[in-house]
């Protein structure tokens, strides 16, 4: 009985003891838990600049601390003038700044001679002369563009030539910025009698994919990304564009583009045959409308480097987005494609990002030429932007070393960017 009455003791104190390892694994669960939520939180600004550290020390080498350094500190903008409003008021007070027009001083700087007969440059333009460039230009209606695949020199330079000049045809677009190392910054832009604004401001690399593009009168564009609107109000600066379809899958974004057009662009440009603006989810754009337009702009989303390293508000490097961040190049991918699909034989795309990022630049472009081309039996050729670099180096710092398109490196003497683009050409 003893014996009995000392097992049930130890059975007891083992059951005590079950409850007690019980409550203890509880509470350690609790603890647990409680750690997890308290554990210091890493911001999303250190989590961009140490996946930036990795990504791009590796890539830009010795030019990475300096970079580095260039997105910490304060951007530099443009002042894209309102070429749709009264513009001497804003013009006098942008030169009394010393602001220049950088898309105008680079084709004065640049004297891209016009076109003699068979394809044969004249004299240059005169001084100021490059915006009566554009009504020399073949249009559209007036005749296919020239072959880029002809084997033949003289086309060949003809189609260089050509190259050159519709980077210089923008003929509306004024953006001022101030000279290199000037940080001074612009004043916010003012309404002016017609009530519009005087000026937009942005990064002043972003104008470079739009200019990139090479819009002529009377062509057919598609801005597949356009929200929340800069590059489709210089679309519109242009004054070339017959017809403008500007779209975005967010609805928000798309409200701060109308606000962006009310502000800057008077209602008779905004018209329906003129101007469209849509919703649609960009990559299935080229399964409805299939070789369309004359030139694409895919400005895609991106990590927005500058943004990440600088803002905990939306920032992509939160650990809650991890799997949309790993899905971006995909998505970019995909919109590409649908991009070039959207494009006729014998118009280009224009592929952006502001991204420091290969695989969101390089990477991306390299797989949708390989897509269109194996899936789509779409041939592509990449154009050289050399002239664009050449062009427009006074101004902004350009990497010069992407295995395609064209890199803005930030510098603190000229805070723009990152600003990747890339054009191709779709031959058929
Ligand atoms: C870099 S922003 C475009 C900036 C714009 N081009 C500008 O200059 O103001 C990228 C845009 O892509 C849009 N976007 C994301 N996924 C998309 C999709 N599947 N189809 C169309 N637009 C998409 C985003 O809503 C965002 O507004």
């Amino acid at each position: 009985m003893a014996a009995l009455g000392g097992s049930r003791c130890r059975l007891k104190t083992l059951a005590e003891r079950l409850g007690e390892w019980q409550r203890l694994l509880l509470r350690r669960s609790i603890y647990k838990r409680k750690w997890a939520s308290t554990r210091p939180r890493v911001p999303s600004t250190q989590l961009a600049l140490q996946s930036l550290d990795m990504s791009c020390d590796p890539h830009l080498g010795r030019l990475w601390p300096s970079v580095r350094l260039s997105l910490l500190c304060e951007q530099k903008y443009g002042a894209l003038l309102n070429g749709f409003g009264e513009t001497e008021r804003a013009l006098e007070q942008l030169q009394a700044q010393q602001a220049q027009d950088f898309v105008y001083e680079a084709g004065r700087r640049g004297q891209v001679p016009k076109p003699g007969p068979g394809g044969k440059s004249n004299s240059g333009p005169e001084p100021g002369a490059i915006h009566d460039l554009a009504p020399n230009l073949q249009t559209p209606e007036s005749g296919p563009e020239p072959s880029v695949l002809s084997g033949d020199p003289a086309q060949e330079s003809a189609s260089n030539l050509e190259m050159k000049q519709s980077l210089l045809i923008s003929p509306n677009l004024k953006c001022f910025t101030f000279p290199r190392g000037d940080t001074t910054r612009f004043k916010p832009a003012r309404p002016d009698g017609l009530r519009l604004l005087e000026y937009y401001l942005m990064d002043a690399a972003s104008l470079l994919p739009v200019l990139a593009l090479g819009v002529r009168p009377g062509h057919t564009v598609l801005d597949l990304c356009a929200a929340p609107g800069g590059k489709t109000l210089a679309l519109l600066q242009t004054e070339c564009c017959r017809h403008l379809a500007a779209n975005d899958i967010s609805s928000s974004r798309l409200n701060r583009l109308r606000k962006i057009l009310h502000s800057y662009v008077p209602k008779n440009v905004c018209t329906e045959d003129r101007l469209r603006i849509t919703s649609f989810d960009g990559r299935h754009w080229g399964e409805i409308e299939r070789n369309i337009f004359d030139r694409v702009l895919v400005d895609v989303p991106c990590t927005t480097d500058r943004h990440s390293v600088l803002e905990e508000d939306n920032n992509i490097f939160s650990r809650l987005r991890l799997r949309e961040r790993q899905m971006l190049p995909l998505l970019q991918t995909q919109l590409l494609v649908s991009g070039i699909l959207a494009t006729k034989p014998g118009g280009s795309i224009v592929y952006s990002t502001c991204s420091l990022s290969q695989l969101q630049n390089e990477y991306v472009v390299e797989r949708a030429v390989d897509v269109a081309e194996t899936e789509h039996d779409v041939e592509l050729r990449l154009e050289d932007l050399t002239d664009i670099r050449t062009l427009y180096g006074d101004t902004f710092n350009f990497y010069g070393n992407c295995r395609v398109g064209e890199l803005v490196l930030p510098h603190l003497t000229a805070n723009y960017g990152p600003m990747y683009f890339c054009k191709l050409h779709r031959i058929h």
